[in-house]
């Protein structure tokens, strides 16, 4: 299957224009359908992707994994930490040697202000597509994942349709910005109205603000940004509300923790969720803190499209794959 997106990488959530993503979810809808019924769809026959993780993951190997398989392909997993890496291996030396061995090269690297320089890096010498599966700025496949639950919850037309992305506490780590960067960037370009909502110290990076205001105003749909997260709710057809860090100026951890204890209140409850449409869906990329960023009621509730959103990384990214490495 040759495609106009064949050898194309995908790294930032705009490298696609409105029209390719349009058909990313074509074919991620036919492929979801085919799984549904048992078909075939062995588009990606002795493929390889190699997968090079830098950062954790259940999701994104689980579903790259899986996604590959079906399309009669294989993945390669990968560890940063059991290559030679840390002994001089490049982005040169990953992106020519892993672009002669591979058909793809999938790359994980959340470390600010490092991974996206990477993930780019090992692109510019790789003759093979680079997919991004997250880094500091960008989640774009969680994105695409987000994209397609929300056109099936949803509908088709999404204009005038309220969609929430709100920061929200958690005190496992400092999670990063990527998520609510992504959505701010690609929503838009499908009719939503966007509010972003988080406290004083969470801001995005100025330069995606910048874009995002961009893509609302050529979309011509609304983008506002409230520091409120009640007043974020009120009346939301879709409700995104996930923890990120904050853009320190310091590496003090401790002045990380003072910060965003300030912000406990800031969680997904039942009591919020009634500020929102009846019919709102509750969505996390996941994973979630339980209880401190989400209540079980709400993340295990009727509104939640959680499961169905994981699920839709695969379809999606089968999609990808399917149209930039066939
Ligand atoms: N949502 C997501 O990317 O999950 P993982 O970190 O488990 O891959």
């Amino acid at each position: 299957m040759q495609t106009f997106l064949h050898g194309r990488d995908l790294i930032g959530d705009l490298d696609f224009s409105k029209e390719e993503v349009e058909t990313v979810m074509d074919v991620a809808f036919d492929l979801k359908r085919k799984r549904a019924l048992n078909e075939p769809f062995p588009l990606l026959r002795d493929k390889v992707l190699a997968m090079l993780f830098f950062f954790s993951s259940t999701r994104t190997r689980g579903s790259f994994e899986a996604g590959i398989s079906h399309l009669g392909g294989h993945a390669a997993f990968i560890e940063s930490k059991s290559t030679q890496i840390a002994h001089g291996d490049t982005p040169k030396e990953i992106g020519e040697i892993f672009g002669r061995y591979y058909d793809g090269i999938a790359i994980r690297h959340v470390d600010w202000g490092v991974g996206n320089k990477y993930i780019n890096d090992v692109a510019k010498y790789s003759r093979v597509p680079v997919l991004n599966m997250q880094d500091e700025i960008y989640h774009p496949f969680q994105c695409l994942a987000d994209l397609m639950t929300i056109l099936e919850k949803k509908g088709r037309d999404l204009r005038k349709k309220k969609m929430v992305v709100s920061w929200a506490y958690a005190a496992s780590y400092q999670k990063p910005m990527s998520v609510p960067q992504s959505l701010i960037l690609q929503m838009p370009r499908f009719g939503l109205d966007v509010t972003l909502a988080y406290p004083p110290e969470f801001k995005l990076m100025p330069d995606i603000m910048a874009q995002a205001e961009e893509q609302a105003k050529r979309f011509n749909t609304k983008f506002e940004v409230v520091d409120d997260m009640e007043k974020a709710f009120k009346d939301a057809d879709i409700v995104y509300a996930k923890s990120w860090g904050a853009m320190l100026t310091t590496t003090d951890t401790e002045e990380g923790a003072k910060i965003i204890k300030k912000y406990e209140s800031w969680i997904t409850d039942e009591r919020k969720m009634k500020l929102a449409k009846p019919d709102a869906i509750y969505m996390h990329p996941l994973p979630a803190d339980r209880n401190i960023e989400v209540t079980d009621a709400v993340i295990d509730g009727p509104n939640s499209v959680v499961y169905d959103e994981a699920e839709n990384r695969m379809h999606a990214q089968e999609a990808v794959m399917a149209l930039t490495m066939g």
